[in-house]
């Protein structure tokens, strides 16, 4: 099988421009394309006994999480510019929220704390259905620090890709306040009622 890059119905932006999503949509066919390439080429080679061609093969079955967390973590960031703002502070996954950080505000505050994390990588907000509780970590890249298992409810990508466009490094906070601006609530409480059914 091969992976179909999707497509994001994304409004306009407020603090993110066209290009910059356009730019950063480019970024995501990329992993996509390289998802693809790399189940082609390990199935292509993958019973060689040749050891060169072995030990390329264990390289790039090292580097699949790289790619596909890279195609898999895009598509949840767009998700949630798609589709009519909206969030219900009263929602399930407010009142997690709150038992969690004590607040909605809290919580926000702390994902912010979370980006503000030195490096490249994303935010990444799971649901624990098991000790029913929320997550907030900083993943390196695309896969490194990753909860097993754990459903994602939101990924905040602070790659400088995603807002070299628009800001300066120096300047990512702008880019995490646009970020806040522009996500839709409804995505991510939908996501979580999922995560707890
Ligand atoms: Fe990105």
């Amino acid at each position: 099988m091969t992976y179909p890059t999707r497509t994001f119905a994304i409004p306009v932006l407020k603090g993110v421009s066209e290009k910059q999503v356009k730019v950063h949509l480019g970024l995501y066919e990329g992993y996509v394309k390289h998802v693809n390439l790399i189940m082609a080429t390990i199935a292509a080679y993958g019973k060689t006994t040749d050891e060169g061609g072995k030990y390329a093969i264990a390289e790039l079955r090292r580097r699949l999480a790289f790619e596909f967390n890279g195609m898999r973590m895009h598509e949840y960031y767009f998700e949630q510019f798609e589709g009519e703002k909206g969030g219900d502070p009263a929602s399930a996954l407010a009142v997690a929220a709150q038992e969690k950080y004590g607040s909605g505000e809290n919580f926000i505050a702390h994902i912010r704390e979370v980006a503000g994390s030195r490096g490249i990588g994303w935010v990444a907000v799971y649901s624990d259905p098991k000790a029913k509780t929320l997550h907030t970590v900083f993943v390196n890249d695309h896969e490194l620090g990753q909860l097993a298992g754990l459903p994602i409810l939101l990924a905040l990508d602070l790659w400088e890709h995603a807002y070299m466009v628009d800001y300066v490094p120096a300047e990512k906070k702008n880019y995490i306040d646009a970020f806040f601006e522009n996500v839709n609530w409804s995505v991510i409480e939908k996501r979580f009622e999922e995560a707890v059914k």
